[in-house]
């Protein structure tokens, strides 16, 4: 996609949902119940980006990196991950969103295996949202299976290759990258997709991330001039020429 500054909608978003252990804190809650806070939220926010005609969600649920974290708090995300795919399909398919699961899934069990190809499995039919769930993900990961992937077909590890055979060929890169709870970094996210992105940080803790913040990001987007390595003379479109009468 070429330049901006249109006020457009972002094609496809990205999201960093990070804060919740936070906002369970400051209520002197448990993490978990953050985490179950945050389920919420992005069922909202998927509802509001279809409403807006984003056409791709990409959300960062667990990294590679999140299994160092206290055992008590791994097991619950994997428990609150069943209890989504048990909850949730069925009302996101009704609203016509096609489920993806993103990551490296040999770290995960049979069970939850089968419950995310289920998942996908039926809402293959679906067009109106794709939302790619990015879990036991890190974009080192990605990388590198990629390229263990064309070296073992003994394919050529180009750029262009390698770009076909990562875990998100199936959707164009992200226009837009959010990452909320105020940090400002990526965190081993989408680090090869993300090359063009804009970045967005919200301070907004992820269960507290609303219509109103997913619409500063969007607005701050569309006054952004992409320009893709070329200068801006070069990818503002010509005066239109005035004919005399
Ligand atoms: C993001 O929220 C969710 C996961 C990483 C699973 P955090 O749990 O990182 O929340 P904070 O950053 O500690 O507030
Ligand atoms: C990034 O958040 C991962 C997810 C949101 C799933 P983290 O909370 O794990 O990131 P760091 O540790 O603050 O960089
Ligand atoms: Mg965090």
């Amino acid at each position: 996609m070429n330049s901006k500054k249109t006020g457009a909608v972002p094609r496809h978003i990205a999201i960093i949902m990070d804060g919740n252990g936070r906002w369970a804190k400051r209520r002197l809650l448990p993490r978990l119940a953050g985490h179950k806070q945050g389920v919420e939220a992005l069922r909202r926010c998927a509802r509001a980006c279809a409403e807006r005609g984003v056409e791709v969600l990409t959300v960062f649920a667990f990294s590679s990196e999140n299994w160092n974290r206290p055992q008590e708090e791994v097991s619950g995300l994997m428990g609150l991950l069943a209890n989504a795919l048990a909850k949730e399909v069925q009302q996101l398919s009704n609203d016509g969103v096609r489920l993806h699961f993103v990551g490296d899934r040999t770290g995960l069990s049979d069970k939850v295996c089968e419950g995310l190809s289920q998942a996908e499995r039926q809402t293959a039919h679906n067009s109106r949202l794709v939302l790619n769930v990015c879990f036991n993900y890190g974009g080192r990961w990605d990388i590198a299976q990629a390229a263990s992937k064309l070296a073992g077909q003994g394919i050529a590890i180009t750029a262009e290759n390698l770009d076909k055979a990562m875990a998100m060929s199936h959707v164009c890169d992200p226009d837009l990258l959010i990452r909320t709870g105020g940090e400002m970094r990526i965190s081993n996210f989408l680090l090869w997709q993300a090359a063009y992105s804009e970045l967005f940080f919200s301070p907004s803790l992820w269960p507290d991330f609303d219509e109103s913040d997913l619409d500063q990001a969007i607005a701050a987007f569309g006054g952004r001039e992409r320009r893709f390595g070329q200068t801006s003379e070069q990818i503002q479109p010509p005066p239109a020429r005035i004919v005399a009468a």
